[in-house]
Parts: C-alpha cells; sequence; structure tokens
C-alpha cells in the first residue's frame, strides 16, 4: 500500500501519479489534499510520514511546488527517510543507498513523464543491503 499526500501546488501533478499506480494495479490510499485549494503543506506530509512509520503503508509519495517543504515536514517523524528526486537516477540510488521510504517530487520542478519515470525506478529498486548503507542509515536516526 502505497501513502499518497500533496498540497495545492502538487495536486494536479498526483492525479497524473494516480492514474499510473492505477493503470498498474497498484494499491494507494490518498491522504490529501483533494482540491487546488491553498492549504499548508505540513499537514500532508505528516500524515503519509506516519502512515508509513507505522507500518500501515509500505512506502509513500509526496509532492508539493518544489517537493522541499512538504518533505522536510515527512523527515522529522521518526523512522521516515523522505527524499525530492529530480531525475532517475536520485530515485535509483536514494532506495539502493538510503532505504528512502517516501519519495517526494515539486510538480512546478519536473514534468509529469519525468515524474513517472522517477516513481516507477522508486518503486521498483530495492535496498542494496549494503552493510555501510546500513551503518549509515542507522547514523540518521542518532542524535
Ligand atoms: C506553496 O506555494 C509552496 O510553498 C509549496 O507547494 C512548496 O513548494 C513548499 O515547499
Amino acid at each position: 500500500m502505497i501513502a499518497l499526500g500533496c498540497d495545492h501546488g502538487g495536486y494536479e501533478l498526483m492525479q497524473e501519479v494516480k492514474k499510473y499506480l492505477e493503470d498498474h494495479q497498484l494499491e494507494y490510499k490518498d491522504f490529501g489534499t483533494y482540491t487546488t485549494e491553498s492549504c499548508d503543506y505540513p499537514v500532508y506530509g505528516k500524515k503519509v510520514a506516519r502512515a508509513v512509520a507505522s507500518g500501515e503503508c509500505d512506502k509513500g509519495i509526496l509532492i508539493c511546488g518544489t517537493g522541499l517543504g512538504i518533505t522536510m515536514a515527512a523527515s522529522r517523524v521518526p523512522g521516515i527517510r523522505a527524499a525530492v528526486c529530480t531525475n532517475e537516477y536520485m530515485a535509483r540510488l536514494t532506495r539502493e543507498h538510503n532505504d528512502a521510504n517516501i519519495l517526494g517530487m515539486g510538480a512546478r520542478v519536473i514534468g509529469a513523464g519525468t515524474a513517472l519515470s522517477i516513481v516507477e525506478t522508486f518503486l521498483n529498486t530495492s535496498f542494496s543491503e549494503g552493510e555501510r548503507h546500513k551503518k549509515r542509515i542507522a547514523m540518521i536516526e542518532e542524535d
């Protein structure tokens, strides 16, 4: 189950992502926002982050205007590694090296074609399980 969240800036691109997931028979839970009316991105970033951190959802996808604010908010939730990606390379490496569990994207930064390629790569790339990467990921959670 994939948790989805966006603000008004990401709403339109999120509709494309939802269509992609439906076309690929991938289940999702949409945590909003559900309109293009102005709203506060931390609300949706944290809703998705909590759903992933609790195990209710396996991964998350967040979209705002830049991808930055909503991803910052999500990463404040313990256990969440939310990564803004602007290309497939970043999507692959943040899965292989960082075991990122939430993908962030900026609807005012990338087009729908690039966004869907990023989503596909993010969802289909596994963590490398490398010991050095496990050690570094554990260090992220340290004070
Ligand atoms: C909203 O205008 C915009 O600030 C938001 O979508 C996002 O880009 C914040 O990081």
